[in-house]
């Protein structure tokens, strides 16, 4: 789908469907919509007295071939209340416009923004919205659906300059896109090195450095934790590396380590999962493919900081070969681990990560995982886990995400969640010998191969996935993060 700004008059331009948004409050019709409203002859008005156009949230009112405008149709949004409406509200506002008039065919589209939100965050939020809309997960049915979805959308009644930010939107969003589209597919069409070669592909189209880790070489390096993963899977690991690397670089400025787990399906070993919804685990690979997205977005973006994604990557079978629960295993960083449930194996390929991102000289530290159930009990499908080690460095990473309207929420990180990962055999074991608070156990584990250096954990697993489709999305991968992440890369 093709996305411009458009400068024309709403009411003589000629399009499938002009889109705009009426608010939930008094009058659902204000100043805003006057012209438009003076244009139908007051039609909106007469659709607010009979409770047709109400502005709560979500609600599409949609008029054929309006006398008055030159649009075939008008769709308008109920926005909700004005007090609650935020940058979350306003890209989902803009996918589900799409989404109800893909499902009618319309090919062409106009967005109208309307005041207070015609500036250029405006902009970025709506053309997110509608790219991220544009997805169906039809891949693999024979029978597609019977229509390409929208061609081109405009969007009107922007405020100058806001051609950058449609332009930032569009890269951020098509990344986003890429890691959606790698994330859906099932565990048999991307295994780990089917991965390395869709991130290497990615990588050379990007102008990234890019360097691909095999079975031998993980071995070398004595990454124990990737190896004890693989151990169990016919399919061999790979750690994939990417590398930006900006002509100019802010002196002073950190090297930002993005690392990401891929497993690209977890079974949980021998300590096997149950077999109800056990399908969902090819989606165990989000945290990795979040950090390609950001990569693919900041290659184009081209923030003047380094910034070095490692993504280890494996399936967690059950093999002859799997590691066995009470086993130890030796990490990179040469700290040893008592394995006592196989199906905690994010954290295995994590602390083999996060050690060797810092010896490529990372100064700070960012990982993203599906990595626990537990944060899907404390938050659901709502909010991410942030975990930090910095206190400066976290709250303006969340403050990041308010702004990028991502929800995050902080969770603990005390001393005394890793002291319940104490070993008696080895430095760490794998699960906690307490009860509950998973999450905070194990970004409790994950600190101990992190040092002095600013670090946050990302807790993905309950929203990197959507169960079902949204007004404003398909089901499927969501993508959550990757606009957070870039934006933050770009405060260093
Ligand atoms: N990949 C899972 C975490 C997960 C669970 C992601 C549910 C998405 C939805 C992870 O590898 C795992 O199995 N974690 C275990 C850890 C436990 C054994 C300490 C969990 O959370 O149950
Ligand atoms: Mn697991
Ligand atoms: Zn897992």
């Amino acid at each position: 789908m093709k996305i411009q700004l458009e400068t024309a008059s709403p009411l003589t331009l000629d399009t499938e469907a002009l889109v705009t948004f009426a608010f939930e409050k008094d009058d659902p019709v204000d100043a805003a919509l006057a012209e438009l409203d003076r244009a139908l002859a007051g039609r909106l008005k007469e659709l607010v007295v009979s409770h047709e156009l109400t502005g709560k949230k979500l609600d599409m009112v949609l008029l054929h071939y309006p006398a008055g405008l030159a649009a075939k149709r008008l769709l308008i949004v109920g926005a909700g209340k004005p007090e609650k409406f935020s940058a979350t509200e306003m890209r989902r506002l803009a996918g589900a416009a799409l989404r109800y008039l893909k499902g009618r065919s319309v090919k062409r589209l106009a967005f109208l923004l309307r005041e207070p939100w015609q500036h250029a965050e405006a902009v970025q939020l709506a053309a997110e919205g509608l790219l991220l809309a544009t997805v169906d997960l039809d891949k693999y049915k024979s029978e597609k659906k019977d229509h390409d979805g929208v061609e081109q959308a405009l969007i009107l009644g922007a405020g100058p300059d806001a051609q950058a930010a449609l332009d930032r939107a569009v890269v951020i969003a098509e990344s986003e896109n890429w890691e959606r589209d790698v994330a859906n597919e099932p565990s048999n069409r991307l295994t780990p090195t089917m991965l390395a070669a869709r991130a290497r592909e990615m990588a050379l189209e990007s102008g990234l450095a890019v360097d691909i880790l095999d079975e031998k070489q993980i071995e070398e390096m004595k990454m124990g934790g990737v190896l004890g993963v693989a151990r169990g899977s016919a399919e061999p690991p790979r750690v994939i590396v990417l590398t930006y690397n900006p002509p100019q670089v802010k002196p002073g400025s950190p090297v930002v380590g993005l690392v990401g787990k891929a497993i690209t399906f977890d079974t949980g070993g021998i300590s096997i999962k149950p077999s109800k919804g056990m399908e969902k685990m090819k989606y165990d690979m989000c945290g990795g493919a979040t950090m390609l997205a950001v990569m693919r977005a900041i290659a184009r973006l081209k923030p003047s900081v380094k910034v070095v994604a490692v993504v280890p990557s494996s399936e967690n079978m059950p093999g002859g070969r799997a590691v066995k629960p009470g086993d130890v295993l030796v990490s990179l960083s040469g700290k040893t681990i008592e394995v006592l449930n196989t199906d905690a194996e994010g954290r295995l390929v994590l602390a083999d990560g996060l050690a060797y991102a810092r010896r490529l000289g990372c100064t700070h530290l960012i990982d993203a995982a599906t990595l626990t159930g537990a944060v899907v009990v404390a938050l659901s499908t709502i909010n991410v886990g942030v975990f930090g080690s910095n206190e400066a460095f976290t709250a303006s990473f969340l403050e990041t995400a308010r702004a990028a309207g991502e929800k995050m929420w902080h969770m603990p990180l005390d001393d005394d969640y890793r002291d319940m990962m104490k070993s008696q055999i080895a430095d760490l074991q794998n699960i906690s010998s307490g009860d509950g608070g998973g999450a905070s156990t194990a970004a409790g584990f994950l600190r101990e191969f992190v040092g002095e250096e600013p670090w946050i954990h990302l807790d993905i697993a309950g929203t990197a996935w959507l169960d079902d489709a949204k007004p404003w999305m398909a089901k499927g991968a969501s993508a959550v993060a990757v606009r957070t992440l870039v934006d933050f890369i770009f405060k260093q």
